[in-house]
């Protein structure tokens, strides 16, 4: 395995108690679920070998290693963007980390720009696939076997069996979720109103400057997706206003409450958690399409 990856999984594990089961990314603006997590063993980004280090406002860049609903979880707190010149390997690398540290299934959470006409700011939309427009892939270049396929699948990257069992969670929990595709695009710019009208015709619901490298990093290693996105403003062109970083904060703040109930709703479903056993009644219900997780023996997520 990749050195680098390996010295940062021996070096969580060795402080993190419990393995974790389910994995949380959490976007710009979304850190707040990280406060709420029980027996918490907080890292920052930076003490963390080979981790990449995040400046963006509103991301704090922490690993929060603890329980949900008794669900063994750790939870990044801030993520790295292509955009601040990282390269994709080190964009994906926190990511890649939570595979290797026997997370099952990862949520994914972004901010997004509503490019849905139907959609308005403070919608939460279940990414249902995704649109891979960075120009590259964080895959390029030599393939590391032992995390998974040179060419990888993608036809159920955000599974069915976990898009079924988080609409059943959202609707027990009384949160509207939105459905659809998240086009993920390289930033820091917004994007212009032609860009958006061209991404609505190739079947895009929401924009974004994340996600898609990560999701596909966890689909090589066989890691279960669930993308959740908060549509932090209307996408360039869909109203007559400006688009600023300032609305997207603005926005997370003010959902955050329902957006920590999901995910912490989330997670116990995945998990098994306390009040978490709708998915399991999912899982019985729905034939197991996944190949066998390709992580090394001793590594491998527990099933
Ligand atoms: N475009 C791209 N990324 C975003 C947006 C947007 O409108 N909103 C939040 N992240």
């Amino acid at each position: 395995m990749d050195a680098k990856l390996k010295k940062a999984v021996e070096y969580l594990n060795a402080r993190i108690p419990v393995p974790p089961v389910v994995g949380v990314i959490l976007g710009s603006g979304l850190g707040e679920f990280a406060s709420g997590i029980e027996e918490a063993t907080r890292i920052p980004y930076g003490q963390i070998p080979g981790f990449p280090a995040s400046a963006v406002v509103g991301h704090a860049g922490e690993l929060v290693a603890g329980k949900c609903h008794g669900v063994p979880v750790v939870v990044l707190s801030g993520r790295v963007h292509f955009y601040e010149g990282h390269a994709m390997k080190d964009v994906v690398f926190p990511a890649r980390v939570l595979g290797l540290l026997g997370c099952r299934t990862v949520i994914v959470t972004n901010a997004a720009g509503g490019v849905d006409r139907s959609f308005k700011a403070g919608d939460l939309m279940l990414i249902e696939d995704h649109l891979n427009l960075f120009g590259t892939n964080p895959l390029v270049g030599k393939n590391e076997d032992d995390l998974g396929p040179r060419f990888p699948d993608m036809s159920d990257a955000y599974r069915a069996d976990l898009r079924k069992a988080a609409l059943a969670v959202a609707k027990r929990e009384r949160i509207p979720l939105r459905r659809g595709v998240y086009a993920g695009v390289h930033g820091p710019s917004f994007e212009t109103p032609a860009e958006i009208r061209a991404f609505r015709t190739m079947g895009a619901n929401a924009v974004g400057m994340s996600t898609v490298p990560e999701v596909i990093a966890l689909s090589q290693m066989g890691v279960g997706v669930v993308g959740i996105s908060c549509i932090t403003n209307m996408a360039a062109g869909v109203l007559k206003q400006p688009l600023s970083h300032h609305e997207v904060i603005e926005t997370t703040a003010r959902v955050k409450d329902r957006f920590v109930q999901l995910l912490g709703a989330l997670v116990a479903a995945l998990g098994g958690g306390r009040s978490g056993d709708t998915l399991m009644e999912e899982k019985k219900k729905m034939p197991s399409a996944r190949k066998p997780s390709p992580l090394p023996a001793g590594k491998r997520a527990r099933s």
